[in-house]
């Protein structure tokens, strides 16, 4: 009887192979072609850490404020730009959040949670490196500016390639959803007299 582990050696080998002739011909997203396995790992990621809790909108709902799951993972909408508050003198509050939680603001200016969904606005455009060395290095894109809080990156750059490359698989497999979202804006410059 030949055991079941060499066939699912090579249904592996032809998934890889697959992968790898896609790329090389120039295949957009790596999701179409990435495993179950891998892409149901990437998603108890993303999950279990809380990507949605910044990068989803809230809306008001019956009960309060909840995900816009219509725009899942989509960031910061649109042409929401916001201005940061001014504290009184003395103020204990350091930073916050909009009411979408996808825009910040503190010490570092505004920054918006972007899109991470394979639309041209999104990550389409980025290989499973960048989002790699985006984590590890915090750097926009893997080698821009750097990245500004409270995205977690020196947590999420702790995990392996294998877990990265896993939850990139999954924000592939997500349904693209167009969002451009706003540019981080830096600090007023402090006014000198
Ligand atoms: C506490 C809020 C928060 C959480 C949680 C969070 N992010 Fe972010 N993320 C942000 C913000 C804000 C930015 C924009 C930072 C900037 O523009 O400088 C960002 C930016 C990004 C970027 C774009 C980086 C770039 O190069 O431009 C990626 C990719 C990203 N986050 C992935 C994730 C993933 C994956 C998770 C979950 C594992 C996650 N984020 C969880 C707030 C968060």
């Amino acid at each position: 009887m030949p055991s079941p582990a060499p066939s699912r050696h090579i249904a592996r080998l032809a998934a890889a192979l697959a992968l790898g002739l896609g790329l090389g011909l120039g295949a957009t997203a790596s999701a179409q072609t990435a495993d179950a396995t891998t892409v149901a790992r990437g998603a108890y990621l993303v999950h279990g850490m809380g990507c949605a809790d910044c990068h989803t909108p809230l809306k008001m709902g019956p009960k309060g404020p909840e995900p816009d799951l219509s725009r899942g993972l989509s960031g910061h909408p649109q042409g929401m730009l916001l201005q940061p508050p001014t504290l009184p003198a003395g103020s204990p509050w350091m930073w916050g959040g909009a009411v979408t939680n996808t825009a910040f603001w503190g010490p570092w200016g505004v920054s918006y949670a972007a899109n991470l969904t394979p639309d041209a606005t999104g990550l389409k455009d980025w290989t499973a490196e960048q989002f790699v060395q985006a984590m590890r290095t915090g750097k926009h894109a893997g080698s821009g500016r750097p990245l500004m809080p409270p995205m977690p990156w020196p947590a999420f750059g702790q995990l392996n390639d294998a877990d990265l490359h896993a939850m990139f698989s999954y924000l592939m497999a997500q349904p693209a959803v167009q969002n451009r979202v706003p540019d981080y804006q830096p600090p007023a410059p402090v006014a000198r007299h």
